[in-house]
C-alpha cells in the first residue's frame, strides 16, 4: 500500500527538490502540498509550488496555510533563494491556483479521513503542524509520523544556535515537539553531509531532461549562497533528506534522543536541544538523523528525477 503523506513546505530550493522526489516515488501518494510562510512570503511559496507541480505534470492539490509565525516576528531568506524563492531556473507560468480550503484544515481532515496513515512531512516553518494540533487535537494520535526537516543536534544556521525552519516559528515548533506524535527530525548535523557540488549537479544535467535541468540550474544558484557563506562548492539539499528517509530508511543511520525546543528569546531562541548523551534522563521524543549514505542519496535522487 502506497505511503500516505502530506507534504508542508515553504519552496524554497531544496522544498522543490523534495516535492519532485515524492511525486516521482511510487510509494508514496502525496495528498497534497500545503504551504507555509518561510523562505519567501506565503504568497511565493504558494506560487512555487504550483510551479514545481507543472514542472512535475502531476495535479497534485496545493493548499495555503499560515502567512507569519503565531507569536515572533516573521523572517524570510530572500538572500538565499532570490526574490521569487526560486531563483535559477526559467520558471513555467503554473496552471491552476491554489485550493480555496486553509491548509490546517486539509490537514485535519486527511488525517481524519485516514486516521493513522497519513505522514506530515514538514520542510518549512512548523506553523501550519501546530495550528492543525491546537485546532483539531483529536488528529494527535491519527497521525501516523512527522517526519521534518529541521533543527539540528548542535550548532544552527541562521543563529549560531538555531536553524531557519524551527527559528521561523520556535513557539510553533515546540507545540509540534511536545504533541506526543511519532517524530523523525533531519536536521543540519544530517542534512549538511549531502552537498551538491559541481560533479553531482552534473549528473542531473545528464540526464538531458526539462526536469533535469530544473534541478541542476536550482542547485546553481543555491550554491551561491553556501559558496559566499560556508566556502563549500554546493548546497546541501536539506528537503529531500526527510523524502529520502521514506523511501530508503537504510540509507541512514538514526539514534532515539530527547528533544526540546528553546522558545524564549535570547541567544538560544529556537535551539532544538538535544539530549545527545541522555544526562537529563527525559524519555526520548524523538528519532534523530545522524548520519546518511551519501552516495545512496544522491543515486535515489537521480533515478527518481530521471524517471520524469
Ligand atoms: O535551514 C534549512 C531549511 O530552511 C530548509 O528547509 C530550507 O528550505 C529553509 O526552509
Ligand atoms: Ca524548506
Amino acid at each position: 500500500m502506497r505511503r500516505k503523506i502530506i507534504l508542508d513546505c515553504d519552496p524554497g530550493h531544496d522544498d522543490a527538490i523534495a516535492i519532485l522526489l515524492a511525486l516521482a516515488s511510487p510509494e508514496l501518494e502525496v495528498l497534497g502540498i500545503t504551504t507555509v510562510f518561510g523562505n519567501v512570503g506565503l504568497e511565493h511559496t504558494t506560487r512555487n509550488a504550483l510551479v514545481v507541480r507543472e514542472v512535475a505534470g502531476v495535479q497534485v492539490p496545493v493548499y495555503a496555510g499560515a502567512d507569519r509565525p503565531l507569536v515572533r516576528d516573521r523572517i524570510s531568506a530572500e538572500a538565499v533563494h532570490g526574490a521569487s524563492g526560486l531563483g535559477g531556473p526559467h520558471l513555467p507560468t503554473p496552471t491552476g491556483q491554489a485550493e480555496p480550503k486553509h491548509a490546517v484544515l486539509f490537514i485535519i481532515e486527511q488525517v481524519l479521513q485516514h486516521p493513522g496513515q497519513v505522514t506530515l512531512v514538514p520542510t518549512g516553518a512548523l506553523t501550519n503542524i501546530a495550528l492543525a494540533l491546537r485546532l483539531e487535537p483529536r488528529i494527535i494520535p491519527q497521525i501516523r509520523e512527522i517526519v521534518l526537516m529541521g533543527g539540528s543536534i548542535d550548532i544552527g544556521n541562521w543563529t549560531p544556535s538555531a536553524e531557519f525552519n524551527i527559528l521561523c516559528d520556535p513557539h510553533a515548533a515546540r507545540i509540534v515537539f511536545e504533541a506526543g506524535v511519532p517524530l523523525v527530525m533531519m536536521g543540519l548535523n544530517l542534512t549538511h553531509q549531502t552537498v551538491a557540488h559541481p560533479a553531482r549537479i552534473a549528473r542531473f544535467r545528464a540526464l538531458g531532461t526539462p526536469v533535469g535541468r530544473f534541478v541542476a540550474e536550482l542547485l546553481e544558484f543555491f550554491r551561491e549562497h553556501h559558496r559566499r557563506r560556508y566556502k563549500w562548492e554546493g548546497a546541501p539539499i536539506h528537503d529531500a533528506c526527510t523524502i529520502a528517509y521514506l523511501l530508503r530508511p537504510e540509507l541512514f543511520k538514526t539514534g532515539l534522543f530527547n528533544v526540546e525546543i528553546e522558545s524564549n528569546e535570547g541567544l538560544a531562541f529556537g535551539r532544538t536541544v538535544c539530549d545527545y548523551w541522555h544526562v537529563t534522563g527525559k524519555p526520548p521524543n524523538c528519532t534523530v538523523g545522524l548520519e546518511v549514505d551519501v552516495e545512496g542519496f544522491y543515486d535515489l535522487l537521480v533515478e527518481r528525477i530521471g524517471g520524469y
